[in-house]
């Protein structure tokens, strides 16, 4: 499980592609998170074209990485019937998994926030023609990391968050 520690948000890449069967694999892994009533209210669009990924990066001032990046994948919410109040934990369980198996595959990673109704959701949803039943979650941009230390261990545990049997 050293991915987990060694994930860090890596935002400067080299131009390498990456390869068909990584980008399965974290289409794979993403869609194996768990999810409320199994509901799985996901849905992807993954973005290779350099024009695309460039317009893309208008759509937030912190997402300047992305015209730098092979790959950026856009993580859709699909509206359900089951349990929409947990629609949210169940994405970001689903991201966490396809950056975790991007940093097992040697590749970098940074999650890109869309906060709900903001100007950023209008963006994405507006360059991508979306339906009204699906809306952008958030954006993945990954890539080579230019830096081969890029993921690496940071230790960011803190005994004083944890309680044992009472607050
Ligand atoms: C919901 C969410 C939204 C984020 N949005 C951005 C973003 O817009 N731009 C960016 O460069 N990093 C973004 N990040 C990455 C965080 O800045 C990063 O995870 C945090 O600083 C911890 O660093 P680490 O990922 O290297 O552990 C986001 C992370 C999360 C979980």
């Amino acid at each position: 499980m050293d991915i987990i520690f060694n994930r860090r948000s890596v935002r400067k890449y080299t131009e390498q592609k990456i390869e068909p069967e990584k980008i399965d694999r974290m289409l794979r892994a993403a869609m194996q998170a768990p999810s409320a009533g199994n509901q799985q209210p996901w849905e992807f669009i993954v973005i290779d074209d350099k024009e695309t990924l460039v317009k893309l990066a208008d759509f937030s001032r912190y997402a300047k990485m992305l015209p730098g990046a092979a790959l950026g994948i856009v993580v859709l919410e699909r509206q359900t019937l089951k349990y929409p109040p947990l629609v949210e934990q169940d994405l970001g369980a689903c991201v966490q998994n396809l950056m975790l198996q991007a940093t097992e595959d040697g590749l970098g990673t940074v999650w890109l926030g869309i906060s709900r109704g903001d100007e950023r959701e209008a963006f994405v949803a507006e360059m991508f023609n979306l339906p009204e039943s699906v809306r952008p979650y958030g954006v993945v941009s990954i890539g080579y990391p230019e830096d081969e230390n890029a993921n690496h261990f940071v230790d960011r545990y803190d005994e004083t968050r944890v309680h044992y049997n009472k607050y």
